[in-house]
């Protein structure tokens, strides 16, 4: 079966290596030369575990190979898969859609024989309708059906979520194209995966649903959070007694700084807009986003209130800022919105994080000193923020943070640390949602 999978970003990357993997013959296509040649040479744009084996593996079989020529790739395709990025559009929160239809048309021009056209790529309700129109449009001869496949992929996770998911949805609306698609996931009967096969409007609801959801499940609990810093209670014994209700589940209910990331903060927006055009606006969602954007600003006053009121002229070591671990990844990560305002207010920031640092110098202000390690970070630190859960900071020598650091305030927005043991180690402990943490 050969496979075409428009844009090697992220999801394109990650899908095409996995269907490659699968057996498929996968042609990754891009429209930026430079990235192809780094990608034919094995070199992997993003950070993603597991990533660069699976595509040379695949790659060194013969069955994944990345062109420029989508021309000649789609000519070839069975089935074409658009995965290229739908950003936010500035101002009004829709899911900018120009490169879903720019990669329709180009398409269009190249079919030859049957094709099923799939949307990989997160878009709104009603986008692989307008792709057919489009492709229809285009050349009204071509013999295609569209779909839309939407992908459940976490960031640092995302191999393992391909090759073993919690279900595949098929948006179809012939059997011609659900059996190729079909016939793409068979390797996944084998562990009896759910294929949960929809209308098209339906699958591309589930995606949104699925993460305004799951944004629902962090907000909820960051609010309970809060209720707990106010009324003495612990967090994560509310989690774990909620969470213990098949019902409700305990996954995704641990308190922190915020949700970021590419998906959810980009998704509930546009699921927002959407509801809203619709006429029927989501409440929910939007107390959510709003939720979400009070934390960040929440974490602020925790940081500065441990300070004792004030971060002018106190140095912070801040471990952690990508949006969360195992990515370099700083789209809409949460140290975006804290750290600027303590900047602002005179604190000296000194950062380490083990892969965002590159990009992080690129969207935070130059005030910051990057840090080779997490520990020359502490040197003469008032405090110690830990704002991204990687491995590396849960196991910290702590005689040595304590001994490096001036002051001995520890600010650890995502609860790794157990409070007793930090207070018996000398620190002056903060945490998210554990009795007496009130901000
Ligand atoms: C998410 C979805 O999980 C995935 O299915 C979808 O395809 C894309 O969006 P990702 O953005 O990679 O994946 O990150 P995820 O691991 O889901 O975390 C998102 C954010 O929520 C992070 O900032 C994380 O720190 C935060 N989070 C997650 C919490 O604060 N608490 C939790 O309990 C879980």
């Amino acid at each position: 079966m050969n496979v075409v999978m428009i844009g090697t970003g992220y999801v394109g990357l990650v899908s095409g290596a996995c269907f490659a993997d699968f057996g498929a013959d996968v042609m990754c296509v891009d429209i930026d030369p430079g990235k192809i040649e780094r990608l034919r040479r094995g070199e992997i744009p993003i950070y993603e575990p597991g990533l660069d084996e699976l595509v040379a593996r695949n790659a060194g079989a013969g069955r994944l190979s990345f062109t420029t020529d989508l021309a000649a790739a789609v000519r070839e395709a069975d089935l074409v898969f658009i995965a290229v990025g739908t950003p936010s559009r500035h101002g009004d929160g829709h899911a900018d859609l120009s490169y879903v239809y720019a990669a329709a048309r180009q398409v269009a021009e190249h079919l030859t024989g049957y094709t099923a056209i799939v949307d990989k790529s997160t878009v709104p309700v009603g986008t692989a309708r307008q792709v057919g129109r489009i492709v229809r449009e285009v050349n009204p001869q071509a013999d295609f059906d569209v779909a839309s496949n939407p992908e459940f992929l976490r960031e640092g996770a995302a191999i393992g979520d391909f090759m073993r998911p919690d279900r595949v949805v098929l948006g179809v609306e012939s059997p011609r194209a659900e059996a190729l698609l079909r016939e793409l996931y068979r390797p996944l009967n084998l562990i009896e995966t759910p294929i949960v096969v929809t209308g098209l409007e339906t699958a591309e609801l589930i995606k949104y649903a699925a993460n305004a959801f799951l944004a629902t499940k962090i907000s909820f609990i960051n609010e309970m959070a809060q209720l707990c810093e106010h009324v003495g209670g612990d967090v994560h014994d509310v989690a774990r007694g909620i969470g213990l209700d098949g019902r409700i589940g305990r996954k995704f209910l641990h308190p922190g700084p915020g949700y970021g990331g590419s998906c959810f903060p980009k998704d509930t927006l546009a699921l927002i807009r959407m509801a809203q055009e619709a006429g029927t606006p989501s409440r929910i969602v939007e107390a959510v986003v709003e939720v979400n954007a009070a934390q960040k600003a929440r974490m602020v006053l925790k940081i500065r209130q441990a300070l004792g009121g004030s971060e002018a002229g106190k140095t912070i070591a801040v471990l952690g800022l990508t949006f969360k671990p195992n990515t370099d990844d700083m789209r809409e990560a949460p140290a975006l919105a804290i750290l600027p305002p303590l900047l602002d207010r005179g604190a000296h920031i000194r950062a380490h994080d083990p892969k965002g640092m590159p990009e992080a110098r690129s969207l935070l202000p130059s005030a910051i000193d990057y840090c080779d390690d997490p520990y020359s970070t502490l040197d003469g630190a008032d405090a110690l923020v830990l704002l991204t859960e990687w491995n590396e900071y849960r196991g910290l020598d702590l005689d040595q943070v304590r001994a490096r650091m001036t002051g001995r305030v520890v600010v650890d927005l995502r609860n790794v640390y157990d409070p007793a043991h930090m207070t018996a180690r000398g620190f002056e402990y903060h945490c998210i949602g554990r009795v007496d943490q009130a901000v």
